[in-house]
């Protein structure tokens, strides 16, 4: 085990769309915790416009849109770009060149076999149209993580499968060609309920198609709106009948938002949230009573997260800057990093002087 200063963070989104509580829940809340801790040598937080425009590519104005909506949406969350580099993907041309040289160490049916991947190819109907960049951007997901040196990934659990991916490059390519990668770690939440928070919706998945989401830059009005019309158990018709709460979306956010304190602000009433939700199974306590509470736990946490939001969208043009200044750091640490790939794969023709020397004294002896 490493020292904890010696640990490297990288993570990062595709800007496909403002974020939402299940990014927050599922990543963005510990990447904070990580940077605030101060223990860790570097983050590297990035936005993956080249990774979202691989099921995009004819929809680039959106890609471009939703940069600088991520970027708010990080330090509106407390992201801080002067402990965190914050970059974007794209710019850093290092990371095709990487992913280029690891296309060698995957197969075809490795790739074929990637749990996220199938079910992606799935949900995007591409059957046997799959774009080839789309298909390898668990290649390329693993260039962004190794580029870095990261031992530390802080995603959400639909991720493992690309982290899996990951370690396997790096065990192959530290094998052929030497010692040069880190193997990375997965970071998952703690909280069960904060691995894949279900939209408002009660489905599995918060999308933005599905418009079943809660975003970070929704106003108070609008989190409000879209609790009091949040999906509960259907058999919970009336106050006094016995209602349940695994599947019930308003209960897995308390899980995934609710703390001990909050009991005391806004239902003190109730000790703590398993008694909540004993008195619900019992029957006798209503939707509106419950959504009321989720409702001013969820204002507690949104509002500082909207209100630094709102503070840097006065200077946009500052927000740029920022991510320019983000990509030059990160640039130089792909750099190196490419620096040592290149010559463990002897493609560093140039600064070899050895190579040069020793094809020279080959033939001068002809
Ligand atoms: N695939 C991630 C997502 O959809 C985004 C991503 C791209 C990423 N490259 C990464 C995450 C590297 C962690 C590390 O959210």
């Amino acid at each position: 085990m490493k020292p904890e200063k010696e640990k490297i963070i990288l993570t990062g989104d595709r800007p496909t769309g403002p974020l939402h509580i299940g990014h927050y829940v599922g990543s963005l809340r510990n990447r904070v915790a990580l940077q605030n801790s101060g223990l860790y040598r570097k983050i590297f937080i990035f936005i993956a416009d080249a990774q979202a425009l691989t099921d995009n590519m004819d929809n680039p104005e959106k890609v471009r849109q939703n940069v600088i909506e991520v970027a708010l949406d990080y330090l509106g969350c407390g992201l801080d770009p002067a402990q965190s580099t914050i970059f974007i993907q794209s710019q850093i041309t290092e990371l095709c060149e990487l992913s280029f040289y690891y296309m060698d160490l995957v197969t075809v049916s490795r790739l074929q076999r990637n749990p996220t991947v199938k079910t992606e190819i799935q949900m995007r109907n591409f059957e046997t149209s799959i774009p080839v960049g789309f298909f390898t951007y668990p290649i390329s997901q693993a260039a962004d993580i190794t580029a870095f040196k990261a031992t530390q990934v802080p995603v959400g659990e639909d991720q493992e499968p690309m982290l899996e991916q990951a370690r396997e490059i790096v065990r192959r390519f530290n094998y052929i060609y030497g010692e040069t990668l880190v193997e990375p770690e997965i970071l998952l939440p703690d909280n069960a309920a904060c691995l894949r928070l279900p939209g408002t919706d009660g489905k599995a998945k918060m999308s933005k198609s599905l418009g079943n989401c809660i975003y970070l830059s929704d106003s108070a009005d609008e989190v409000q709106q879209k609790i009091r019309g949040m999906y509960t158990d259907p058999d919970h018709l009336r106050v006094q009948d016995p209602g349940k709460v695994e599947g019930n979306p308003v209960f897995t956010y308390l899980d995934a938002f609710c703390q001990p304190e909050h009991f005391d602000r806004y239902l003190p009433d109730y000790p703590n949230l398993d008694e909540l939700k004993a008195h619900y199974q019992r029957g006798g306590l209503g939707d509106v009573k419950v959504k009321k509470f989720l409702n001013a736990v969820m204002q507690e946490v949104l509002e500082p997260i909207r209100n630094r939001r709102k503070e840097y969208e006065r200077d946009i043009p500052a927000i740029y800057d920022m991510l320019k200044a983000g990509c030059d750091t990160a640039r130089e640490a792909a750099a190196a990093t490419l620096d040592e790939v290149r010559r463990a794969m002897k493609i560093n023709y140039f600064d070899d002087t050895e190579l040069i020397a020793e094809q020279a004294r080959k033939y001068s002896t002809k």
